[in-house]
């Protein structure tokens, strides 16, 4: 397979795993609801996706993410930390266009990356993720996705019908769509409902000829085009018309669904008897929904006109520059998730996926919970988090969400834990460190922070200094066989007895591991 290579590439590959662990800081005057599950986060993505690892990964069923396209014209920069010197000059310098900047690719794919890895690892196994892209990045974008997701996760590029007007100005043609690459972490688990509510247009395809009780139906040949010679057999029907399939044609149906349908007057042979007999579809058998298509037209996905009007009804006009349209983005996660999933979307913006969800959640009663992130202070305090927030007000929904900030990083700059590390916020990390899954909170019983693999973990944090595994606390843990590792500042027990009990001391903070 063709590899993408790129200035930089080898400073970005791993720096996923560089970037510092921090700390969520919840701002309860920015957050609405006591115990909402709704989370957004003001901070650059890179950080707070390694933030959110601890307690999400694997457990994200669909992402949607609308990053800058790279068009020349948005005010983007790159500035991640990466140790390269030729990553290092283009530090805090805005993004240019096709002609005055010759590495803009080169900067948005190493932007990209690492944020694509995590991403990758925040989603379940059987979750799927849209990202927005125009033509500026797209043939980039298919094959970074490639590289990461892998060519057999590939689900579809879809197009959004997003303009409806053209541009007589135009060069060339007036672009009027965008795509949306969708992949899979994992195709063989995922159960993607690609299906659109059914068009009054593909309804009129149905016509009822014939005055069938039964209403509008649909006729389908009873040849296929594949199928076995030797079970070409000749079908006798109940009005005594004969057939067989024509030559290099097959049976659709085995010659006992045969007789069933002809029982039930569901085979048609044409008004004078003489066309190619086929079976029925009935309109009123069909579900209220049909397969989707590869094109979202404006009448399921709306416009960049409509998105702006959504925006406007809640916010100023033009307080966002291109929102995506709510009907889209409801479109997407509906497909792709159940009641109680998660959804995230790392390029908020003007919380267009918030609403979507909010939205969904109040039309089907679902307990969807959505994830928004956004770099920008003005757009995620007085835009996303704004917009969600009226959204929930003006329609009285029952959803809440809690404002977060990037905190300190969990090691600080001496390499010890954060003084204001909060004990479950240490355990969380711990037990992911440990485990690669995450901490069941309410299974924390006092020191016991949970146990994996036949092995309990233990943490030991209180007051500074004075967290030391000692004979009284080996008095508190349990009797049974399990393995136990145990995280302390020190320890005073021998080792004769930390082997007799299966006992790992683990020292904070030398021993945690820096993830
Ligand atoms: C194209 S807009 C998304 C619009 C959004 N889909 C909507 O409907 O409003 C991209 C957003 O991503 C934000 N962004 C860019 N880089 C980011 C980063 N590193 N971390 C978090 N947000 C970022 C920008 O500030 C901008 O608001």
């Amino acid at each position: 397979m063709p590899v993408l290579n790129w200035i930089g590439k080898e400073a970005v590959v791993n720096h996923d795993k560089e970037v510092p662990f921090r700390l969520l800081k919840k701002i309860k005057a920015h957050s609405i609801g006591e115990t909402s599950q709704n989370l957004i986060i003001h901070g650059d993505n890179l950080e707070a996706l390694k933030a959110l690892m601890p307690y999400y990964q694997g457990k994200i069923k669909c992402i949607y993410i609308d990053p800058p396209y790279n068009t020349g014209n948005e005010g983007w920069v790159y500035n991640d930390k990466v140790n390269s010197p030729k990553i290092k000059k283009w530090l805090g310098k805005v993004v240019g266009g096709e002609a005055e900047d010759l590495c803009r690719h080169d900067k948005w794919l190493c932007m990209m990356y690492p944020r694509l890895k995590l991403l990758r690892d925040l989603l379940s196994e059987d979750g799927v993720i849209f990202v927005s892209i125009d033509d500026n990045e797209n043939y980039n974008l298919r094959q970074l996705m490639n590289d990461i997701f892998g060519e057999d996760n590939y689900i579809q590029e879809l197009i959004w019908h997003s303009k409806y007007t053209v541009s007589n100005d135009a060069k060339f043609f007036s672009r009027q769509h965008e795509y949306i690459l969708c992949y899979s972490k994992n195709i063989s688990f995922v159960k993607v409902e690609c299906a659109v509510p059914r068009t009054e247009e593909a309804n009129d395809r149905y016509a009822n000829s014939d005055n069938d009780s039964r209403g509008p139906w649909k006729a389908t040949p009873l040849h296929a085009k594949s199928g076995k010679e030797e079970n070409n057999f000749e079908y006798t029907f109940k009005n005594g018309i004969k057939w067989k399939p024509p030559k290099g044609r097959f049976h659709r149906f085995s010659f006992e669904t045969l007789q069933k349908l002809d029982v039930d007057d569901r085979i048609w042979f044409g008004k004078d008897l003489k066309s190619t007999p086929s079976v029925k579809t009935f309109l009123s058998e069909l579900s209220l929904k049909m397969k989707s298509g590869s094109i979202i037209p404006f009448s399921i996905g709306g416009h960049t006109h409509k998105a702006n009007e959504q925006l406007a009804d809640l916010m100023d006009k033009g307080v966002f520059q291109n929102p995506k349209s709510v009907d889209l983005i409801k479109l997407l996660t509906s497909m792709s998730t159940d009641s109680d999933d998660i959804i995230l979307d790392s390029f908020a913006g003007s919380g267009t996926t918030g609403q979507a969800v909010t939205e969904l959640n109040n039309d089907q009663n679902s307990n969807r919970k959505f994830i928004l992130i956004e770099i920008e202070d003005d757009v995620a305090k007085d835009i996303t988090a704004e917009r969600v927030k009226r959204v929930i007000q003006k329609y009285n929904y029952k959803d809440g969400f809690e404002y977060c900030e990037l905190d300190k990083s969990l090691f600080n700059e001496d390499g010890q834990i954060e003084e204001e590390c909060s004990f479950e916020q240490l355990a969380t990390y711990i037990y992911f460190t440990e485990t690669n899954t995450n901490l069941d909170k309410k299974a924390i019983d006092k020191n016991l922070i949970g146990d994996y693999n036949e092995t309990e973990f233990y943490l030991l944090f209180k007051d500074k200094g004075r967290n030391i595994l000692n004979k009284d606390f080996l008095k508190k843990i349990s009797k049974n066989s399990k393995k136990k590792v145990i995280y302390a500042d020190k320890c005073i027990i021998d080792d004769k007895t930390l082997n007799k009990h299966k006992i790992q001391f683990k020292q904070i903070p030398y021993e945690v591991k820096v993830y």
